[in-house]
């Protein structure tokens, strides 16, 4: 059956079973109501692939020896992507006024911060923490500092290590940081500067990935905002609980403005800090 654009249609049935599949491989879920955004999304693989129905496009990504690469192009048709340098500034403030000082303080002889952007997208978000740092005299100096940054779309990482923006990626209040930590290039976008650069170490990894993800050492605080947002909940609590194992004892949860632990777990207590409520490990 093919639909109006001329493209193969999504039946219900097919629609429930790659929708299953897609959540249990990412997280990503499809709700009744965007049907028709999963067909239009994933139609062009179809005609480059030849292939006639999503019922075969199924079984392709379920057995074809091609399926790894196949899985890979649909994070990043099916992920969304929207990010900003900057992005929630209250929560910022949260992070470099109150929670970096409780985590230093506690921090005794060890030395070292490690700091998780966990579904980075284009980089941004990790940029971001990375300046915030870069202007703390005293972070630079006595610690190493670690920000790693990891998505599951490989396009976006692309760009991310690249480190060229579009004015698109600067929608804060204040852009002053711009003059300072970036480099105009020939064609009028912003590149940002290696001493902010290399503070960041991106990575490809799925959030559902228990292996992939003990591999990771232990980080002081993560971020993950925007992600969860759209995920399932039995997908949200196995991703909390990662970061749960992956947090030292008193390391901090940044989650979106729009997220929330209700209903996913209880295991963190909630911090209402001056400019944020933010989670931390027991
Ligand atoms: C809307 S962006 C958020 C970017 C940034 N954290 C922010 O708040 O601006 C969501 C990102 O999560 C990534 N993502 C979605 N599912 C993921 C998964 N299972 N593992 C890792 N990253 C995932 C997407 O590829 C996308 O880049």
């Amino acid at each position: 059956m093919w639909n109006i654009s001329g493209g193969p249609q999504l039946s219900n049935e097919e629609f429930i079973n790659l929708r299953n599949f897609i959540k249990e491989k990412c997280g990503i879920f499809f709700d009744e109501n965007s049907k028709y955004i999963l067909e239009k999304r994933l139609s062009s693989r179809l005609v480059d692939l030849k292939i006639e129905s999503f019922k075969e496009y199924l079984f392709f990504l379920k057995f074809d020896k091609r399926r790894e690469e196949e899985l890979l192009l649909i994070y990043d048709i099916l992920t969304t992507n929207e990010t900003y340098f900057f992005r929630e500034e209250y929560q910022l403030k949260a992070f470099s006024d109150e929670i970096l000082p409780e985590i230093l303080s506690k921090k005794g002889d060890s030395k070292s911060l490690r700091i998780w952007s966990a579904g980075c997208s284009t980089g941004e978000e990790a940029y971001t923490i990375a300046m915030i740092l870069y202007n703390k005299k005293d972070i630079m100096e006595n610690y190493k500092i670690n920000i790693f940054a990891s998505d599951i779309s490989q396009r976006c990482l692309k760009i991310a290590r690249e480190g060229v923006y579009g004015q698109n990626s600067f929608r804060g209040e204040k852009d002053d940081y711009k003059n300072i930590f970036f480099t105009l290039t020939e064609d009028k976008k912003y590149r940002i500067k290696d001493e902010i650069k290399r503070l960041v170490s991106f990575g490809h990894l799925n959030l559902l990935d228990k292996r992939q993800i003990a591999m990771l050492p232990s980080m002081d605080i993560v971020f993950c905002r925007n992600v969860l947002i759209y995920f399932d909940n039995e997908s949200r609590k196995i991703v909390i609980d990662n970061f749960y194992n992956k947090l030292t004892n008193g390391g901090f949860l940044l989650l979106g403005h729009a997220e929330s632990l209700i209903n996913v777990s209880t295991a963190f207590i909630m911090r209402h800090l001056k400019n944020d409520l933010v989670y931390q490990k027991p």
